[in-house]
């Protein structure tokens, strides 16, 4: 169990491309649960590798009420993408700033389970859009790369897009 320092805006390291993860070892187990102790400590809903400071290809999400538990994945690849919605979005790593993002309603991802096996998710929703924005994340992509109306957003604001179905919390937390 440990908590690691989260990479902010400014990091180098959000902006290197992640290296594959050659071999899935207790080493990357570990990494795994501090990067879940690091998210859960944050309130988040998701987390990239470079968001703590590790250039590897490899990501953590867990929704809110999720009875399924925590999703962990290596070298995750969308394979497919279907759709279209634009919506709110925050990171971890750029505290109090939001931007609209148009993502995929859709997507399979396809990477390798903590026991380095082929897994393969189907997701939509918010589920869909934390995937596409941790993907991004190994690229060295930030979202407001990609957002229009990038600026710091009031809590009025936040709940005004959240009524209009524009935004969901916890992504700020991704
Ligand atoms: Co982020």
């Amino acid at each position: 169990m440990a908590k690691m320092q989260i990479a902010y805006e400014g990091n180098k390291v959000l902006r290197k491309k992640a290296q594959e993860v050659k071999v899935v070892d207790h080493l990357v187990g570990q990494l795994l649960d501090d990067m879940l102790d690091t998210m859960h400590a944050n309130n988040g809903i998701g987390l990239a590798a470079p968001q703590v400071g590790i250039s590897k290809r490899i990501i953590v999400i867990e929704l809110p009420d999720d009875e399924d538990g925590p999703i962990k994945m290596i070298n995750p690849r969308i394979v497919e993408k279907e759709g279209s919605v634009v919506g709110l979005e925050g990171c971890l790593s750029i505290p109090n700033v939001y931007g609209d993002v148009e993502r995929a309603e859709k997507v399979v991802v396809k990477g390798l389970d903590e026991k380095g096996k082929p897994s393969r998710i189907e997701a939509s929703g918010l589920l869909a859009r934390v995937f596409q924005h941790e993907v991004d994340h190994l690229d060295g992509v930030l979202f407001t790369d990609v957002a229009t109306n990038v600026r710091a957003y009031s809590k009025e604001e936040l709940e005004q897009a959240e009524e209009e179905g524009r935004y969901e919390p916890a992504l700020d937390t991704v």
